[in-house]
């Protein structure tokens, strides 16, 4: 699942255009235990579009069942960069599990009992994967029918994980052209 790449500069423009598009805003909640693992995902022509996330504790509800007073009462408690690690994750992608602890580098608050929180946007694209080999064919038909062609093989400086069989997952949306270049003032 390391493996692959993704479109993402044209996914964070594609993000700024598309906030009056957004479909939805979701809000994912995991408890901190070992090994509970927390799912992102999008519904049918959109993908998942990481807003913020907070690995530690900003109150003493949240996860709070069946725990101490004293593992609750610390609600500055939060992990530098997590919201870094669940957009490189999931950013683009239809679908995403985590497992908690891939936050967890070191403990932003011991003796408190942490949750993973993640709100994230569904936001319109089309989604593809591509195996390793094969040929990527990019189209947008309402932008009279535009297409490109990628190549899903080493090459380059693009060489990740050799002897992986791997595939390319890309996410992307068809913007009118003239209309970007005029919103930015381009030539
Ligand atoms: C997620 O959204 C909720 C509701 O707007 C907000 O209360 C919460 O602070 C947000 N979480 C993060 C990590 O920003």
């Amino acid at each position: 699942m390391l493996c692959f790449r993704r479109c993402t500069t044209l996914l964070l423009a594609a993000t700024c255009l598309l906030t009056t598009a957004v479909v939805s805003t979701e809000r994912a909640v995991t408890c901190d235990d070992s090994h509970n693992v927390q799912r992102l995902s999008c519904g049918v022509g959109s993908v998942i579009s990481v807003q913020a996330a907070l690995y530690g504790r900003a109150d003493d509800e949240t996860c709070s069942e069946g725990q101490p007073q004293s593992q609750l009462s610390n609600t500055e408690c939060s992990q530098d960069g997590t919201v870094d690690v669940l957009k490189r994750r999931c950013d683009g992608k239809k679908e995403c599990e985590v497992i908690t602890n891939i936050v967890h580098s070191s403990d932003p608050c011991s003796g408190t009992y942490k949750y993973l929180e993640t709100n994230y946007t569904c936001f319109p694209a089309i989604h593809t994967v591509t195996c390793e080999h094969s040929v990527a064919n990019l189209y947008c038909a309402v932008m009279g029918g535009n297409s490109c062609s990628i190549r899903a093989s080493n090459s380059g400086v693009w060489r990740p994980c050799v002897g992986t069989y791997k595939y390319l997952e890309v996410s992307y949306v068809c913007v009118n052209v003239k209309w970007i270049k005029g919103l930015f003032d381009l030539e």
